[in-house]
């Protein structure tokens, strides 16, 4: 038998074959909307199930057919379904495991768009929902109810990285037989794969690292069949949240390159983190790669790589962290991450804008928190670009007056 590939030739070969009429090695782009058929037995065989094809775009096309295969593939999963965001894939995820009157588990420190959803439409819908400390499994028990129908994690958590247990958690899902829904976009496939530690639904927006290049919003749906047929068939194709073909393609091409990118996404950020560590204008650095990370064991085990973001609490509180960010010049400020790029922004008045005070508090997004993705530049002009904005709000604060540094 042959040896299984390793993760970066599985990126570049698995479920390739070269174009059959020209030979073409690049993924062709198929923007049709309409499908033909032979008879009508075999469209009418195609929409009702019995056999598998591609019908109509509103419920995918060949070009998405191949990135769907690639990603189930990526993550040891049945199928795949591709969506035009990542919000598009949590809300059908959610849609599709939960009706009116049910309940869900939420790990406590959650995307700003994720908190968004579970606090305005849900309830719309009448689903009610618990955000929960789910480093401790305990508080997972605790918090089950008659109606409570599915659990859903992200780990690392946006933005303060928090590493769950999903394996452990995994355990208590299944003696409730409950659905864990992970969001796995902080890790790509190569960094870890939630489906192999017991998780049922995976998730990610495909806008950041699978993408990679800043210029596709999307998102992916990884589970058994049955479920994404029913996704496909039922919400994604009644809500319209088909992605483009030529978003597909765009991602399918930045997933070539995903193994050497996310090797060099760890080691940047891991450099970061170490230097803001031992910076004196630093109160507190969130990185799994630091032994000071709480959760520096489980992500040791857990995870294949510690990733790319890096978060840093800055002494002096929001008017630091804001003029601090105002003071970079090769970093960018901007709302997403997994770029080339470093990007820089602050939680608590942009990505987590939404979350109440209390929840904002709970999940650690103090006004001082800054989350810096880190891109794919030498790591030696990003860390100087850090340290001359360091030392000007140091200087403005000192000719200020301000006590803040000693
Ligand atoms: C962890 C995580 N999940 C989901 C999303 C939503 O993705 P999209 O912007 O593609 O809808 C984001 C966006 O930042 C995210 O950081």
């Amino acid at each position: 038998m042959m040896r299984k590939w390793g993760v970066s030739t599985e990126l570049i070969h698995d479920q390739h074959v070269a174009e059959r009429k020209t030979g073409a090695v690049a993924q062709p782009i198929v923007p049709a909307v309409a499908f033909s058929f032979e008879t009508h037995e075999m469209a009418s065989d195609t929409v009702s199930g019995k056999v598998d094809g591609i019908y109509y775009g509103r419920y995918g096309n060949s070009t998405l057919r191949v990135l769907e295969e690639k990603m189930a593939s990526l993550e040891n999963g049945e199928a795949a379904l591709a969506v035009g965001s990542g919000m598009a894939a949590i809300s059908s995820v959610l849609f599709g495991v939960l009706q009116n009157g049910d309940h869900l588990l939420v790990t406590k420190d959650v995307y700003g768009g994720t908190y968004h959803f579970l606090t305005t439409l849900l309830p719309r819908c009448g689903i009610s929902f618990s955000l929960v400390d789910c480093t401790d499994v305990n508080c997972i028990v605790e918090a089950i109810q008659p109606n409570t129908k599915a659990v859903y994690i992200e780990t690392p958590s946006n933005p303060v990285l928090t590493v769950l247990d999903i394996e452990a958690i995994a355990n208590v899902t299944k003696q409730y037989d409950l659905p864990l829904i992970v969001d796995n976009t902080f890790m790509s496939p190569c960094l870890q794969k939630p489906l192999d530690l017991g998780a049922d639904i995976v998730i990610h927006s495909a806008t950041k690292y699978l993408n990679g290049h800043g210029d596709v919003i999307a998102g992916v749906i990884v589970a058994d069949a049955e479920f994404i047929q029913f996704i496909r068939k039922q919400i994604m194709g009644d809500l319209g949240q088909v992605l483009s073909a030529w978003d597909a393609f765009l991602i399918l091409r930045g997933l070539k390159t995903l193994g050497l990118r996310m090797e060099r996404h760890c080691s940047n950020a891991h450099k970061i983190a170490t230097f803001l560590e031992s910076h004196p204008q630093v109160e507190r650095v969130y990185y799994p790669g630091l032994k000071s990370h709480p959760q520096y064991e489980i992500a040791e085990r857990q995870m294949g790589g510690m990733g790319g973001i890096v978060s840093f609490e800055m002494k002096g509180g929001s008017t630091a962290a804001t003029s601090f960010i105002d003071a970079l010049h090769l970093s960018m400020i901007s709302f997403s991450l997994g770029d080339p790029e470093t990007l820089v922004q602050h939680p608590a008045t942009m990505t987590h804008s939404s979350l109440s005070e209390s929840d904002r508090m709970d999940a650690g997004i103090t006004d001082g928190l800054i989350r810096l993705s880190a891109g794919l530049e030498d790591v030696e002009d990003v860390i100087d670009d850090l340290a001359q904005a360091f030392d000007k709000i140091k200087e403005t604060s000192k000719r200020n007056g301000e006590m803040i540094y000693g």
